[in-house]
């Protein structure tokens, strides 16, 4: 089936503070689209509610993949919908190696029964990884313990390599990864593009948007998408910043949920 993602008006809060405040957005399967905006406009929280993180509670609005409801399904559930999500900030689990991780997640989307047999996990895994140039040792070190803040970003991409989801959210995978990591992540991604699977870039900076080049830019301002266009709207945003996007909206403060 043609991936179709659609969100709805849809309205959070986090401690009885709204930080989404009616946001819509529809992606289809082969489209990428980025979500811009200046730091504290409710990127990242966007992100953790589609995602189910229990901090944040959903007070309006509708998120569908494929005409499924991911609102009513917990997190494990909409991972097996297909949905998927790269980090800001990627936990630390010790105790976990990454590839006893990584096997579970991937079994955890399958039938009892039918699941990935441990040499064809191995096998993806080392291609995968070869692929993003990670040192093969990162396999058996605990999930991110101890990795840098690029080699966090890169084992997250090789998630989402392995999980083959129908709905990649990558929150500031750019943040943090010098130019040679950035090329990489973006392969990543290129490699991964496909006509059903949709992509949200999350990103503050248009660096990586020279590298992977998205159909559909906009703008997040206040909790919501203010500004929507194509490619030709994040250069404008590198060049000028978001300055004139607030003067043409009448917008004083971009943030939403501030003390
Ligand atoms: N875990 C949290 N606890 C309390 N407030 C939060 C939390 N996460 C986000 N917020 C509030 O939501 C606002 C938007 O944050 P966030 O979604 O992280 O923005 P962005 O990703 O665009 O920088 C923040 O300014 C803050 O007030
Ligand atoms: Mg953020």
């Amino acid at each position: 089936m043609a991936t179709q993602f659609t969100i709805e008006g849809l309205k959070a809060e986090i401690e009885g503070k709204e930080i989404l405040k009616g946001l819509s957005l529809s992606m289809k399967g082969g489209e990428i689209h980025a979500i811009m905006g200046p730091n504290g406009t409710g990127k990242s929280t966007l992100a953790s509610a589609l995602m189910g993180h229990p901090k944040y509670e959903v007070t309006e609005g509708s998120a569908e993949l494929n005409g499924e409801d991911l609102l009513e399904m917990g997190v494990d559930e909409r991972a097996r919908a297909g949905l998927f999500l790269a980090m800001q900030y990627p936990s630390e689990i010790t105790g976990v190696t990454n590839s006893d991780f990584l096997r579970s997640a991937i079994n955890a989307r399958r039938e009892e029964g039918n699941e990935i047999s441990l040499i064809k996990f191995i096998r993806q895994m080392e291609g995968k990884m070869k692929e993003l140039e990670m040192n093969p040792e990162f396999a058996h070190r605990y999930l991110n313990e101890g990795f840098s803040g690029g080699e966090k970003k890169r084992n997250e991409i090789l998630q989402m390599m392995l999980l083959d989801p129908k709905v990649v959210i990558l929150d500031e995978i750019d943040s943090g990864l010098d130019i040679d990591a950035l090329k990489i992540v973006a392969q990543g991604v290129n490699a991964m593009r496909a006509d059903d699977r949709a992509f949200l870039i999350i990103t503050h900076y248009q660096r990586l948007l020279n590298y992977v080049k998205p159909d559909f830019v906009h703008v997040m301002m206040q909790g919501r998408i203010v500004k929507s266009g194509g490619p030709e709207l994040a250069e404008r945003l590198e060049a000028e910043g978001y300055d004139w996007v607030k003067a043409e909206l009448g917008i004083v403060d971009e943030t939403v949920g501030q003390a």
